[in-house]
């Protein structure tokens, strides 16, 4: 880990005292930070805390919000509910997988700019097809629109 993170985590661990009821917001805080819960640092936050590694695995693991997986700098979510499945939101997100050389199984670009997942509703259906780029809504998305998207998103980070 190093002394940025540790910093980080550390200004985390005395704003909630260090206090082992307060692990899942620990967590969360991680999660918000950094897109994913990196290994050390859930074994300094057991060490820290003095619970166990299994105990501090276990609430990570247990809520789907957490990730152990690193992800991109950039999440994009594609909902894929029904409202925006049947306005064609399965083309969007070939489009986007297509245009970023990821699949089902590979989410996450080898640069770590961008993680594709979808989602089984996004709560603006009105809008469909929906994606969200770090939280961001999009609406009425196309597949020429979302590629076009990611591009801008591309050269804005250059
Ligand atoms: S189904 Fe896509 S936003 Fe609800």
């Amino acid at each position: 880990m190093n002394e940025k993170t540790r910093e980080f985590i550390d200004g985390v661990l005395t704003k909630y005292c260090c206090d082992k009821k307060e692990i899942i917001n620990i967590i969360q805080e991680v999660q918000n930070e950094y897109n994913y819960l990196p290994e050390d640092v859930l074994v300094y936050i057991a060490k820290n805390l003095d619970v166990s590694q299994s105990k501090v695995y276990g609430v990570a693991t247990f809520y789907e919000n957490f990730s152990l997986d690193a992800k991109g700098k950039n999440i994009i979510k594609i909902c894929d509910g029904t409202a925006c499945h049947v306005r064609k939101s399965v083309p969007i997100l070939n489009a986007v997988n297509k245009e970023l050389g990821l699949s089902e199984k590979k989410k996450t670009t080898d640069d770590m700019m961008f993680t594709v997942e979808t989602v089984s509703c996004l709560g603006a259906c009105g809008l469909a097809p929906v994606m969200t780029v770090n939280g961001n809504v999009h609406p009425k998305m196309t597949p020429e629109s979302a590629v076009e998207l990611i591009r801008n998103i591309r050269k804005g980070s250059l």
